[in-house]
């Protein structure tokens, strides 16, 4: 045995709030299309000085004060995201510099689209057992309302702005998360082309395609995790699966035969944030108490790539004495 628990998580919004009503008075839309399609009512979009390093930052901070490990005690540092301030450097470089980490912390960034916080969950466990060390940040962040285009309508008003950060701690005691991680690779059905290729780095979607795609995909990850971990989906105390649309989740929940009751999500206010999408909605019901402490919680991302990673996260008990 040896694996992560959850100690803390923190997340960051930008302030600016765009809802349906607001892009009916600039797209040939309505909230009822949108509403009844996805079951997204607004999003949040960066304004002014906010950018995808001060989300990040906010939600880190946060994450890190509420865990109550202090910063030189982070091994590993992961930001999962597809829109990065930089390239170069990443934003978990950026991290290192503002959160005073040490220099021997292993920062990068990842992406795996909106299975990306999954993946980078696994990634961390590996690197902490690997390197001997005993806490990590992992973050997922995106600021997607950079690589939208107003002019399409059928993708502008899927996607929102935000970042979700994690403190994990690594012990031989803990058990493994379990991560299921896997990749179809397709360049059709969801691209956003790359800095070389002189065209605009817009979101194209093939919708119906990463509809079919995804409600496979789901249903399938949770049950092998589950699978895997020697647990029945009974046992999971709650699920957090990706924002991406509330119709795919309806059908997943509906495949899975489970609770709903366990699985609500925050789509109506965040949109789909990608890689932020799950860790934002696990810092919101960890602060609504939704998410206690020893809570088993199934976490799926599917999306671009294309790519699904689901992984068993379990929130650390408190220990008699802990100050965190
Ligand atoms: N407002 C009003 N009408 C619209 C809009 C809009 N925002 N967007 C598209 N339409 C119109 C289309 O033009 C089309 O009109 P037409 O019949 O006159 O040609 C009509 O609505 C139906 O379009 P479809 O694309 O067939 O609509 P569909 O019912 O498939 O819903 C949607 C589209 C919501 C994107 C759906 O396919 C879907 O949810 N797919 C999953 C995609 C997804 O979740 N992506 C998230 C990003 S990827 C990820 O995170 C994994």
């Amino acid at each position: 045995m040896s694996g992560v628990k959850l100690l803390a998580t923190g997340s960051a919004l930008p302030q600016h709030v765009v809802t349906n009503h607001d892009l009916e008075q600039i797209m040939d839309t309505s909230d009822e299309w949108i509403t009844s399609r996805t079951g997204i009512g607004a999003r949040h979009h960066c304004t002014g000085e906010e950018s995808h390093t001060s989300l990040c930052l906010e939600a880190a901070k946060k994450a890190l004060e509420r865990s109550g490990v202090k910063a030189e005690e982070i091994g590993v540092c992961l930001v999962a995201t597809l829109t990065p301030d930089f390239l170069t450097p990443a934003t978990a470089c950026v991290l290192q510099k503002e959160l005073g980490l040490e220099h021997d912390t292993v920062c990068f960034d990842l992406n795996a689209a909106c299975s990306g916080f999954v993946y980078a969950l696994h990634t961390a466990q590996c690197l902490l057992a690997a390197a001997g060390r005993k806490y990590a940040l992992v973050l997922g962040a995106e600021v997607l309302s950079r690589v939208i285009d107003s002019g399409d309508r059928s993708t502008y008003v899927l996607f929102g702005d935000g970042a979700g950060a994690a403190v994990l701690e690594w012990r031989e005691d803990y058990p493994s998360i379990h991560a299921v991680l896997g990749c179809r690779g397709d360049d059709q059905v969801l691209t956003i082309p790359g800095v070389n290729k002189g065209v605009p780095a817009v979101v194209h979607m093939d919708g119906q395609g990463v509809f079919r795609f995804a409600v496979e995909a789901l249903p399938h990850c949770a049950r092998e995790v589950a699978q895997k971990a020697g647990i029945s989906l009974e046992d999971v105390d709650r699920f957090v699966f990706h924002q991406a649309n509330q119709r795919i989740i309806n059908f997943a929940v509906k495949k899975l035969g489970v609770d709903p009751a366990k699985c609500t999500g925050n789509i109506a206010h965040t949109a789909n944030t990608s890689a932020a999408s799950v860790p934002i909605l696990l810092d919101e019901l960890m602060e609504k108490g939704e998410i206690k402490s020893g809570d088993k919680v199934l976490c799926v991302g599917f999306g671009g790539g294309l790519t699904w990673g689901g992984a068993l996260l379990e929130v650390a008990q408190r220990r008699e004495g802990d100050t965190k």
